[in-house]
């Protein structure tokens, strides 16, 4: 009976080692999970405010390391869930791939240049993050995605004509304000902290309505949609063309009582 329990004991002891050892990332990981929510990414990119320095972004602010479809906590997202990047193979429609994927940090290296330091698109080299950093982010990107795939979409990237014709689509739709607020709420605050604010995006809705306010709305529009120097796109599986709409809605709303 004596030698069961100590048997028995060995083995509790033993299970709860490898779930312990299972629950620990690896020291690779957990630096990439610090990267992940880190604006300075440990110091390594300079403050300031011109090219090549830091916009105070992080990529938590702009991608979720859980699977925000399965668990959505409400935020929008303006890109998509890290959770299954290395299984995806490449990025950006193709831009990134083969040897460059992992290099790239499956793609995040584009928005390391672009979005944390500013770097304009057409310069843009997603291989110059540092390889410790990559590596570090995709065993990340790894521990956090197991077997799960992620989200499964598709990245259409717009031309300006494109672009131009899609945000005169979404002007001409009708919204509901209401609802175009929350959605601001949900998705632009991290960088326009109200409209009538400045925080890393302009300040969107001034002391006085503008003169051409079809002219605003439809700047608007093409923004969401297509993105601009610094702004990230909305693709269509994350803002829909009705929750664009709506947002437009609340825009022509504010601008009217611009100042009132
Ligand atoms: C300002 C928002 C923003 C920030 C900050 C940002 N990203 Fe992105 N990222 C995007 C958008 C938009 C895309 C293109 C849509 C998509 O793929 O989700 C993208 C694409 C990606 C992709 C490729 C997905 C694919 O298959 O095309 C990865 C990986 C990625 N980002 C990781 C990162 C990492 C790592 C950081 C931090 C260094 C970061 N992002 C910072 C917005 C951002
Ligand atoms: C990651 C930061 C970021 C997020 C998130 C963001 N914006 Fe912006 N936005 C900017 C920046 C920076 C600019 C300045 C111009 C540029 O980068 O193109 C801008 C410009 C704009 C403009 C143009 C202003 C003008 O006077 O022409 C509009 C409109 C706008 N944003 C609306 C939105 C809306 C609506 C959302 C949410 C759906 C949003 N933005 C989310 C950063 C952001």
């Amino acid at each position: 009976m004596r030698k069961f329990v100590s048997f028995a004991l060995c083995g509790v002891l033993i299970a709860a080692f490898i779930l312990f050892t299972h629950a620990q990332m690896s020291d690779k990981a957990q630096l990439g999970r610090e990267l992940f929510h880190d604006p300075t990414f440990k110091g390594t990119i300079k403050p300031g405010k011109t090219k090549g320095y830091a916009t105070g972004l992080s990529c938590a602010n702009c991608h979720a390391d859980f699977d925000d479809t399965a668990n959505p906590d409400g935020v929008i997202r303006a890109g998509h869930s890290v959770v299954g990047v290395p299984h995806r193979g490449e990025a950006k429609g193709g831009m990134i791939k083969a040897a460059d994927f992992a290099r790239a940090a499956g793609g995040g290296g584009f928005c390391y240049q672009h979005f944390l330091h500013r770097i304009p698109g057409p310069e843009v080299d997603p291989t110059a993050i540092p390889e410790e950093h990559a590596e570090a982010l995709m065993a990340y990107f790894e521990a956090i995605s197991g077997d799960n795939k992620g989200p499964q979409f598709e990245i259409a990237m717009l031309d300006d004509d494109a672009k131009k014709a899609a945000g005169e689509k979404l002007a001409a739709m009708s919204g509901d304000a209401e609802n175009g607020w929350q959605l601001f709420g949900r998705a632009c605050v991290v960088c326009h902290p109200s409209p009538y604010k400045a925080g890393i995006g302009p300040r969107l809705v001034g002391t006085r309505a503008p003169r051409n306010i079809d002219a605003a709305v439809l700047r608007w529009a093409t923004k969401i949609r297509g993105g601009g120097t610094l702004m990230p796109f909305y693709a269509p599986d994350i803002l829909s063309d009705q929750d664009i709409a709506d947002i437009l809605a609340f825009a022509r709303q504010e601008l009217e009582n611009a100042g009132k």
